[in-house]
């Protein structure tokens, strides 16, 4: 795989909702979750662990959560990216998140869809659902499955808008 395919493959991820009934293998999720553990981390704490939800009335319950999670709800299964803010109490939500991110690109990889539900406006009720002690925060949750569309991307700002050089308001455009 030569760089203008890995960068094709970055390009090519999308937030999938709809998944096809097909189930993913245990094998596959473990492959996936292997691939998660070696995500950066700050002092390399790890401070992650990982919560796969295949039961069906734990999946229904994380999938009304709030509003948005009703992906879950059409997915085999989900993920959840739990990080120990005790473990590393300054960056155990930016750790978890490049663990996820990890999860869903190896997940891209192999032709699974994803799609990051947000979890940090309903900590506790998720704490409850999943019996995660108080220091065990549930960063983010993932519906995983065989992909059953095709999302068109999703619009992006403009690099002129976002990039600042040497000093911040010294944007890209201005230059
Ligand atoms: C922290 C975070 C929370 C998100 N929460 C939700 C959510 O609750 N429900 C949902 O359908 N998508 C959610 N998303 C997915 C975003 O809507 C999606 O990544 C964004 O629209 C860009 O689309 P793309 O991932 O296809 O490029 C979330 C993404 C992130 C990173």
């Amino acid at each position: 795989m030569g760089y203008e395919d890995c960068i094709e493959f970055l390009k090519t991820r999308r937030s999938v909702r709809r998944f096809k009934s097909d189930p993913v293998s245990d094998e596959l999720i473990l492959k996936i979750l292997d691939i998660a553990r070696l995500a950066p981390s700050a002092g390399n704490r790890q401070p992650w662990e990982f919560i796969i939800v295949k039961d069906p009335g734990v999946k229904e319950k994380l999938a009304r959560v709030h509003a948005w999670t009703g992906p879950l709800g059409r997915a085999p299964l989900g993920i959840v990216v739990v990080g120990d803010k005790e473990v590393s109490p300054v960056s155990y939500q930016v750790d978890c998140a490049n663990a996820t991110m990890y999860i869903m690109l190896a997940a891209h990889a192999y032709g699974l869809g994803t799609v990051w539900l947000q979890t940090l406006r309903n900590v506790e009720d998720i704490q409850r659902i999943l019996g995660l002690p108080e220091n065990k925060v549930p960063v983010a949750l993932l519906a995983v499955g065989w992909p059953d569309e095709k999302p068109v991307a999703k619009s992006r700002k403009e690099l002129k808008d976002i990039v600042h050089v040497d000093r911040y308001g010294n944007l890209l455009k201005k230059w």
